[in-house]
């Protein structure tokens, strides 16, 4: 059965400590802090509901309260816009509350990405599901989960984003061994490996944070020890599974994305996030832009 279901569900982990991110997460989820005006977890979830997604399991855990009033109604909030008779920031308060049917579970411990997933087995059940992770973003223009849950469809089997990186990048990431399929932008992913040694690496592709999971991957994730930094990874699930037919919750495979994708969980490539959709709103580029433009020259010449 779970081979020919659809998929309706989306899992995102929000549970990590988001220490690159301190102090600012002491208090805050990283999840939440804001891209130009929106907590960059509602841009994943817009994503997900987006690609046909309306069943939304979030993973969070201590201190990530602030989520789930972030997905739910704000009456204090909403009456006060309406005394003011303010119809547009109404829209934007109640449209986080609306996006779908959000579900939350706790992960009492971050014992790593592996193990948030594993939080949602209970939820997801006997079904193949979508992970996009919580700090990760994909920009709308170029749809990628669609292209994942088609393949999906295809192949079977789990489906993973890949992105090509410099060579001297890739020891950060989860890396993928890959071979050619008849779809210029799907591989067969053949191996695994979360962040190389350089010199390593089998290729320049590495692991972006949206996967389409095989219901095998629960079992396997069980069965699987804490791997690098004593967290359960997600990568060493999914490299169990690539080794294995379509019988047995098989094969993995990987679709090549080539677009624009916005990293918020560091500090460097928050910023650039930033002012990219900064630059790109229609409300804020006329004045952003020209700013930008004359602060970087003066800083240059400094
Ligand atoms: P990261 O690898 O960015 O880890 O997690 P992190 O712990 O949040 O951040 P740093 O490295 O300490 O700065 C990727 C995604 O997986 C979630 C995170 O919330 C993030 O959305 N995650 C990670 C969990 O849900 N649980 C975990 O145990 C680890």
């Amino acid at each position: 059965m779970a081979d020919h279901a659809p998929v309706t569900k989306a899992v995102v982990p929000a549970a990590g400590l988001g220490t690159r991110f301190l102090p600012a997460t002491k208090a805050t989820p990283k999840e939440m802090l804001p891209i130009v005006d929106k907590p960059a977890i509602q841009y994943v979830v817009e994503e997900a509901v987006n690609a046909g997604l309306e069943d939304l399991l979030l993973v969070t855990g201590r201190g990530k309260r602030p989520i789930e009033d972030h997905f739910d109604r704000a009456y204090e909030l909403e009456e006060a816009l309406r005394a003011k008779d303010d119809p547009e920031r109404l829209a934007a308060v109640r449209e986080s509350a609306e996006l779908g049917i959000v579900h939350y579970v706790r992960q009492g411990e971050p014992k790593g990405l592996g193990h948030a997933v594993h939080c949602a087995h209970q939820h997801v059940g006997n079904e193949p599901f979508a992970v996009l992770l919580g700090d990760d973003l994909i920009d709308p223009r170029d749809p990628l989960l669609q292209r994942m849950l088609e393949v999906r469809e295809q192949f079977g089997g789990s489906v993973v984003a890949l992105m090509e990186v410099e060579p001297e990048q890739v020891s950060l990431y989860g890396c993928a061994a890959i071979e050619p399929t008849s779809e210029d932008d799907v591989v067969k992913v053949t191996n695994l490996v979360e962040k190389p040694v350089p010199g390593e690496a089998p290729s320049r592709w590495i692991i972006i944070g949206r996967y389409v999971c095989d219901p095998a991957v629960f079992d396997v994730l069980e069965k699987t020890p804490p791997g690098r930094g004593g967290e359960i990874q997600l990568t060493d699930a999914l490299m169990t599974l690539a080794q294995r037919d379509r019988s047995q919750g098989g094969p993995v495979h990987g679709v090549l994305f080539r677009g624009r994708r916005y990293d918020t969980g560091n500090k460097l490539d928050y910023l650039r996030t930033v002012v990219q959709f900064a630059a790109d709103r229609p409300d804020l580029a006329a004045e952003f832009l020209p700013w930008l433009r004359e602060f970087v020259a003066k800083h240059d010449e400094d």
